[in-house]
Order: C-alpha cells, then sequence, then structure tokens
C-alpha cells in the first residue's frame, strides 16, 4: 500500500505530529454536544402535577414555527452487537414490535394533535435499535399513520437506519414504496477479525446487493441518499486494516459516511465488556486511523461537515456548512431549517428550542403512560438564557467550525476567554478580527474545544462520557 504520507492530504505531515503530539493532553472524557446542555443534565418530572403541555411550549416559540422534524425510535435489534452504545432490547419476538408499534401509533395519534396545523414536518427519521425490525407491512402502517396525522411536506426527507443483516432486495424495494428517500446503513467495519469481536458478520458482497437495489430505484428519482455508518477505535483496527475497509466503502459510492469514535464505556454498556481492552487500539492508534480517514476521504471527494461527517461536495449537507445553515441534531448534522424536533417512542427526545424532553426508557412505563393518555417524557431540561447563549457558541463551533467574537465578550466570559488563550498557543485555533477559528488540528480536538463553554462539565470534574479521542 502506498505511504499515506506522500498524498496531497488535508492534514499535512507536520500537522499530523502537532496532533500526535496532543494526544495525551485532550484524551479525557467529554460529551459529543449532539445538544446543549447535554442529556446528562435533563431532571426526571417526577409525578403527575409536572404533566407537560406540549401546546404551551409550541406557544413560547411565538408563532415562530413554520416547520418540524420528527425522529422515532424502535427499540428493537435481533442480535447484540458488543459495542452498542444505543437503547436498544434484544429479542427474537417479532409479537413485541407489534404492541410496539400500537402503542407508537397511539403516542402519535395523542401528541400530533398540539401541533398548530399549519406547520409542516419537513424531516422524518426513523432511528434505533433497528427500525427493520418491524416487518415492511409494520412499517406502511406507522407510515400511514404520520401521514394521517401530521402535515407532512410533499419534499419531506424520509430517512431510515437499515440494518443489512435484515435486509435483502425485496425488503429494500417495498421500502422504497413506503416512501423512504434517505438510507442510513450500519456498516461499522468490513475487517473480518473486526466483525467477530464486535459479534457482527456481514459480508461486502451483501451490502453492495442492497446498495445496487437502492441505485437501481434511484434512476427514477433525484432526491435518493445512501448513509455508511462506520466506526473508528473497535477491536483489531490498525491503520491498514480500517484503510482497507475505506477502499471497500468508498467502491460503494455512498453519498455520506458517518465515521463515529468508538464510545467504550463498559460500566454504562455491560455487552462492551466482552470487548477485550488488550484488543482495542489505544489513543494514539485510533487518532492515527482518524487522520488517515480524513485524508484518504478527502482525496477520494469526500467533504469533511463537523466533527465526524464526510460528504461529497455537492451534498446539501456540505453547502449548509459553507453557507453557514447547518444544525446539530440528536441524529447527528442536518440541512435542515427546522427548529423543533419531536421525538416519538421509548427513550426518544424531543427538543423545542425553549426545552427539550425525553420519553421514558422503559418499555412498560412508557405503556403506561400512553394507556393513561399521557405523555410519556420522563425527563426535562428548559433551557436557560445562558444555556440558549452557549449552545448558539457550541453549535457555531461544532457545525460551522468557528466562534463569531460578538457571542463571547470578555465581560461574560473571562474564564473561557482564558482558555480559549491556552488553545490558541497549543495551534488549535487562530483568532482573526471578527471570530476565532478552528485549525485542522482543532477540529480533531472540536469536542473539547466545544467544552471550553460547558458550566455543566467542567474539564476539571467530569464523568459518564466517553474520551475525547
Ligand atoms: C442505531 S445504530 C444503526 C442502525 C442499526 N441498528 C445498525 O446497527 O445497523 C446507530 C449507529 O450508532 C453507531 N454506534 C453504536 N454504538 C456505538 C458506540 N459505542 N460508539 C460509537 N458509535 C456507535 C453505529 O455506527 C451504528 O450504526
Ligand atoms: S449497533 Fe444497531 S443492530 Fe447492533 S445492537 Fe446496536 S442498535 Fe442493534
Amino acid at each position: 500500500m502506498e505511504n499515506v504520507d506522500n498524498w496531497q492530504t488535508k492534514i499535512s505531515v507536520q500537522q499530523k505530529q502537532k496532533i500526535m503530539s496532543l494526544v495525551e493532553t485532550f484524551n479525557r472524557p467529554c460529551p459529543r454536544y449532539t445538544s446543549y446542555p447535554t442529556a446528562k443534565q435533563f431532571i426526571p418530572l417526577e409525578g403527575s402535577e409536572e404533566q407537560i403541555n406540549e401546546s404551551e411550549l409550541y406557544a413560547e416559540l411565538d408563532g415562530n414555527l413554520k416547520t418540524v422534524s420528527l425522529y422515532l425510535h424502535i427499540p428493537f435489534c435481533q442480535q447484540l452487537c458488543y459495542y452498542c452504545g444505543c437503547h436498544k432490547f434484544i429479542t427474537q419476538n417479532k409479537e413485541k414490535g407489534q404492541t410496539y408499534l400500537n402503542y407508537l401509533i397511539k403516542e402519535i395519534e395523542q401528541r400530533a394533535p398540539s401541533l398548530p396545523a399549519e406547520v409542516q414536518v419537513t424531516d422524518i427519521h426513523l432511528g434505533g435499535g433497528t427500525p427493520t425490525f418491524f416487518s415492511d407491512e409494520q412499517l406502511q402502517s406507522l407510515a400511514n399513520a404520520l401521514k394521517a396525522n401530521f402535515n407532512i411536506s410533499d419534499k419531506c426527507e424520509w430517512a431510515i437506519e437499515l440494518d443489512p443483516r435484515t435486509l435483502d432486495s425485496t425488503r429494500i424495494n417495498n421500502i422504497i414504496d413506503i416512501g423512504f428517500n434517505r438510507f442510513s446503513l450500519g456498516i461499522q467495519d468490513f475487517n473480518d477479525k473486526t466483525q467477530i469481536a464486535i459479534n457482527r458478520q456481514q459480508s461486502y458482497q451483501s451490502i453492495e446487493s442492497l446498495i445496487l437495489a437502492i441505485r437501481q430505484r434511484q434512476a427514477a428519482t433525484t432526491n435518493f441518499s445512501i448513509n455508511f455508518d462506520l466506526v473508528y477505535g473497535l477491536p483489531h483496527q490498525n491503520q491498514q486494516t480500517f484503510m482497507q475497509t475505506l477502499e471497500n466503502v468508498v467502491s460503494l459510492n455512498p453519498d455520506r459516511i458517518a465515521m463515529f469514535n468508538y464510545a467504550h464505556m463498559p460500566s454504562m454498556f455491560p455487552s462492551q465488556a466482552k470487548i477485550k481492552q488488550a484488543d482495542l487500539p489505544n489513543a494514539q492508534l485510533k487518532v492515527a486511523i482518524l487522520i488517515d480517514a480524513i485524508n484518504y476521504l478527502e482525496i477520494n471527494g469526500y467533504r469533511q461537515v463537523g466533527l465526524d461527517h464526510f460528504v461529497k461536495a455537492d451534498d446539501n449537507l456540505y453547502q449548509a456548512q459553507q453557507n453557514e445553515t447547518l444544525i446539530r441534531n440528536f441524529q447527528g448534522y442536518a440541512a435542515s431549517a427546522t427548529q423543533v424536533t419531536l421525538g416519538l417512542g421509548v427513550s426518544a427526545i424531543s427538543d423545542y428550542s425553549v426545552a427539550m424532553l425525553q420519553n421514558d426508557k422503559s418499555l412498560k412505563c412508557y405503556y403506561q403512560a400512553l394507556d393513561l393518555q399521557q405523555t410519556a417524557f420522563a425527563k426535562v431540561i428548559f433551557r436557560s438564557n445562558q444555556d440558549k447563549q452557549r449552545a448558539l457558541i457550541i453549535d457555531n463551533l461544532l457545525c460551522h467550525l468557528m466562534l463569531p467574537i460578538q457571542q463571547i465578550p470578555q465581560r461574560d466570559f473571562a474564564e473561557e476567554w482564558r482558555q480559549l488563550r491556552i488553545l490558541v498557543s497549543l495551534g488549535l485555533l487562530t483568532i482573526e478580527r471578527h471570530k476565532i477559528v478552528l485549525t485542522e488540528v482543532g477540529q480533531i480536538f472540536i469536542r473539547n474545544v466545544a467544552q471550553v463553554f460547558d458550566s455543566y462539565n467542567k474539564l476539571s470534574h467530569v464523568n459518564g462520557f466517553s474520551n475525547a479521542v
């Protein structure tokens, strides 16, 4: 294999050396900031007097609400992937899927009427767990319920997370017929040894045939998009094995790649203890894998978006980053203009801008609440003015890789400025006239930079998060 240091790269050899020298300094627990404040700051809602009225939350948006996104969580999987940090239940019992679907539709019917009728749904995302745990008929019923209860835009993006092991080309065609046009495939890694160690085996050929099935249908339309989820930092990965995985990925030509940093927290996710610590790449190796991957994807036509996404230059996600309209959400990044996300299903988080609410994580409590005609909200955080100010700064950093100086006045952020100057001296940031800009080095440690503005998870006493690198 060619020496990757000789490529015309995004990250130069000098920058790589600088990054490697900083790995130990920044390798500490740090949120991924899919929201600010993070879900760890949510407070339990106890007692029926705490019932939240969604209409009041919409009213707080002062008529500015034109569009919303929907996120639906389907929490079942047939087999346990040892690395998994998602909220899921492993079962072979398909009846559980039908019961869950009935309740999910009940929740849709209960909550949709609070949303002002003129507000359009522009994005729908089915995540999990494994949405394709549902049969095609069940997915159709869910889509019907959404269409019957919400005002869905003709241009709505219908996204679904697909576990390739649950699919064949017939299912793909059915899913397309239902109306889905954004497909996210869980790939993780193509290496056999890694696949065995994570208890998730799926061949290149099986993925290739699914992609062919999607692309065949794409010929008749223009708005399909295929995303691959990859994870770096998994057992037995090194620069060579991951490069091989990336060569396979690029040969299948997905429109987007989400390359997640493996979050290893066996105390929170017990199945991760089945992965031997000794088989995991250390922080230095993880970062070396990441740098090679960024450079390889860049020369193969993918542009890095924010923390961990890579897309073609004509993709609306990259354009949104360029136009500064990109937003961060619980699914990662979106090019959507919506302020509000309604999370439906067990554990799903709704973001009403003024507040975030999380549904109960337990199936039993979720079902009980809906039987009582109540919302299934279990946790809440109302964003204070200070939270809103900090959320804006962190979003700017994670989406647009810069901080407008007017957003961080010295009088309010004296300690943050002290820390920013240290990061400038370490080469993570440069100060320009009106903004502070992340360097290529800083982009690798972007979570650490965002943490400077996190008033809940200060550097000195943060735990319950995965390591930043
Ligand atoms: C809900 S799963 C995707 C759909 C389907 N369940 C599947 O696995 O194919 C969401 C994604 O989260 C990522 N993921 C899960 N656990 C992770 C962890 N511990 N660290 C980093 N990424 C993780 C994986 O890339 C996975 O594809
Ligand atoms: S990675 Fe996907 S399929 Fe595997 S356990 Fe997690 S949610 Fe289920």
